[in-house]
């Protein structure tokens, strides 16, 4: 539906949202939008805080039962168990059960998509499973439909959850590694997947050319749709394995690499891609007692390849597991 709104500067979002809170002016009921650099929050009143004021629509939301914990109907000593979030792609959720609650599993995904509208499909996710960092899911309530679209930043991805990797909690990521990107670069997505980093660093930026590259033939099947939809012209999809695709292209301003198992192997390959002063993102899964080690491996290569590696920034994205970490490097190679 549609409603005022208050159109406020992501980074100056949450005080906002809590001065309207303190105020009661933020709708309830209505699920708060936001996109590459703003956050709307739909308000009842006009009410002047220096910040555009504007009328856009919004989801409605539940606003009696928000947690689909409350819904499932299991003996109390398990309730202990439940999960406590799940990942939300397009019109699937896809959620992680730990085997305490599993013969609930059609319980709980009953219960997500009674308290979130948007959902029709719950999946149980049993794991990344291949090369192609797919998940292993398994329906447990809903359709059985496993294409959907997704929306990031006023962003479209169709992508089939069980053929495909994406995942909605590196949508920040994104935006990070998009904002570096200068006029004219010349970017390489090594692992391109269904094209977000590419399809938002062509729509947000000026780069000369995205060349985007995966070895999942499905993958890179959406990849294609989605630059269509999206009409990220700038964005060159490549079917192929990244170590020999890379080698054929002209050196690059930039390169992201994320495949945070194994990147640390296609390193020199990408070291070589890469102009003198160019930039790799490179993501990686690891202790964090580990990271100083791992930098002296990637110094080490670098060195091999008779450059010399500047780290310049270094961020910890998720939690993987309760030991490992999701980290991401911007490391300029000299
Ligand atoms: C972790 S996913 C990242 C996808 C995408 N960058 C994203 O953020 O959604 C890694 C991707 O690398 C692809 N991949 C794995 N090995 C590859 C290789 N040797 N060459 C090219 N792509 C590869 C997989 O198919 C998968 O789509």
């Amino acid at each position: 539906m549609k409603s005022l709104c208050i159109v406020v500067p992501k980074k100056k979002a949450e005080p906002v949202r809590r001065r309207l809170v303190s105020k009661g002016v933020l709708r309830k009921g209505l699920q708060i939008r936001s996109d590459v650099k703003h956050v709307y929050l739909p308000v009842s009143q006009r009410l002047d805080l220096g910040f555009p004021i504007e009328t856009h629509e919004f989801e409605e939301t539940d606003d009696h039962i928000k947690d689909f914990r409350v819904l499932v109907d299991l003996p109390d000593e398990l309730r202990r168990y439940l999960p406590s979030s799940y990942d939300v792609l397009g019109s699937i959720a896809i959620v992680k059960i730990s085997d305490e609650v599993l013969p609930f599993a059609n319980e709980i995904g009953q219960a997500i998509i009674a308290t979130q509208k948007s959902i029709q499909t719950v999946c149980l996710d049993v794991g990344v499973v291949d090369e192609f960092r797919t998940r292993g899911v398994k329906v447990v309530a809903g359709t059985k439909a496993m294409e959907t679209v997704h929306r990031e930043y006023g962003l479209t991805f169709r992508m089939d959850v069980s053929k495909v990797f994406f995942s909605p909690r590196l949508a920040a990521e994104r935006v990070i590694v998009a904002e570096q990107v200068e006029d004219g670069e010349t970017v390489i997505d090594m692992f391109a997947g269904i094209g977000p980093f590419s399809i938002l660093i062509a729509k947000t930026r000026k780069p000369e050319t995205v060349y985007a590259i995966d070895s999942n033939p499905d993958a890179v099947k959406y990849l294609e749709e989605n630059i269509q939809l999206n009409k990220a012209v700038r964005v060159e999809p490549i079917l192929g394995d990244a170590r020999e695709e890379v080698a054929k292209l002209g050196r690059a301003d930039r390169i992201i690499m994320n495949l945070p198992h194994n990147a640390h192997k296609f390193l020199p390959e990408a070291i070589r891609a890469l102009k003198p002063g160019g930039v790799v993102h490179f993501y990686m899964i690891m202790e964090e007692a580990e990271l100083e080690s791992r930098m002296n491996d990637m110094r080490a290569v670098a060195m091999k390849e008779g450059r010399v590696l500047k780290p310049l920034a270094q961020r910890k994205v998720k939690s993987y597991s309760p030991s490992l970490n999701f980290y991401a490097f911007d490391l300029e190679f000299l």
